[in-house]
């Protein structure tokens, strides 16, 4: 397998704790993420600016934000779904931000109250926005592979998706199996048909272990292209809409030990990755 640097974002701090039942301090979030900031990760999900009704424990991302220590040699971002989460985004100084949609009707409507196209009308003055702020915009499609309400999701949907998020100008697409149900044959013909849409460059890929087969869909997508993975400090996490079965992001370390396997070039910091994974742990 010849690739280039294989690109790790880290979706822990907000993928995983937003999924937690036992809600974590604003300190504990600050401190977690300066343990994720020497990991070497391309980008760190410090939070999201979504209805603290709807997901409590993304509560505080502004004061979370503010308090971490950045360093210049990784990006940090925050979710929005919608224009007021942009507007506290920019009023905090976020300069990377993450919209999220779905190639699902019914997942939409459960995590984010409105349509696929409802969503994309919310998105449009986000990005008119954005391109006049200089903020660099990464687009989620969700459900991927197979929806927990809905059942299988066809390749072609999440690439009409994708490429319209490509389109309104999202710089990265992360394509999201939400619940894991993902094997290296599906992930392998998702990739193959999103590329025929959007750059395969700009793809992200994002599982969820739920079945124990994350890593064989991440080395799927890998050798189809794709150099950009999500993952989260031992696994935290799932979407809070997603069911029963979208708990567990893939572990950084699982990717990190498949790297060093396959010998794929990586930026990550073992040692400063053993340290966080033990704080994760021994909370
Ligand atoms: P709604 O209830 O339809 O919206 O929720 P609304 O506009 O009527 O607002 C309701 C209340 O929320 C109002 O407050 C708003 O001000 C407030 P009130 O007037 O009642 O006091 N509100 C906000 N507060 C803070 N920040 C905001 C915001 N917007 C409105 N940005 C809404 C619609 C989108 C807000 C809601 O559904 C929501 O917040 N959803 C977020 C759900 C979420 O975070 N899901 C997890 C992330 S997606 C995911 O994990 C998948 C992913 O990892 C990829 C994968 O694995 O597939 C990305
Ligand atoms: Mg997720």
């Amino acid at each position: 397998m010849s690739t280039p640097l294989i690109k790790i974002i880290e979706v822990g701090p907000r993928d995983g704790l937003q999924n937690e039942k036992n809600i974590w301090t604003v300190e504990e979030r600050i401190q977690l993420i300066n343990l994720l900031t020497p990991c070497g990760f391309e980008e760190i999900e410090v939070g999201s600016f979504v209805s603290p009704i709807w997901v409590p424990q993304m509560a505080n991302t502004a004061l979370v934000f503010q308090s971490i220590i950045k360093s210049d040699h990784c990006r940090y971002s925050t979710l929005v779904p919608n224009q007021k989460g942009t507007e506290l985004a920019l009023t905090h100084n976020v300069r990377n931000i993450s919209i999220f949609t779905a190639a699902s009707e019914a997942f939409n409507k459960k995590n984010i109250n409105c349509t696929i196209e409802e969503s994309f009308e919310r998105f449009k003055p986000i990005m008119v926005e954005a391109k006049q702020k200089n903020m660099r915009v990464r687009g989620y499609v969700s459900c991927a592979i197979e929806c927990p309400y809905s059942g299988p999701i066809l390749p072609e949907k999440v690439a009409e998706v994708a490429e319209q998020l490509w389109q309104l100008g999202c710089a990265e697409i992360s394509l999201g199996d939400t619940i894991g149900k993902g094997t290296p044959e599906t992930t392998r013909a998702m990739i193959n048909t999103v590329k025929t849409r959007v750059p395969v460059d700009n793809l992200a890929i994002h599982c969820h272990d739920t079945y124990g087969r994350a890593i064989d869909n991440i080395e799927a997508a890998i050798e189809n292209g794709v150099f950009i993975v999500d993952s989260a400090i031992t696994g935290l996490g799932g979407c809070p809409y997603g069911g029963d079965n979208a708990k567990g992001n893939v572990a950084t370390e699982l990717v990190l030990a498949f790297l060093n396997r396959k010998n794929l070039y990586h930026t990550l910091n073992a040692d400063a990755i053993k340290t966080a994974r033990q704080f994760v742990l021994n909370r």
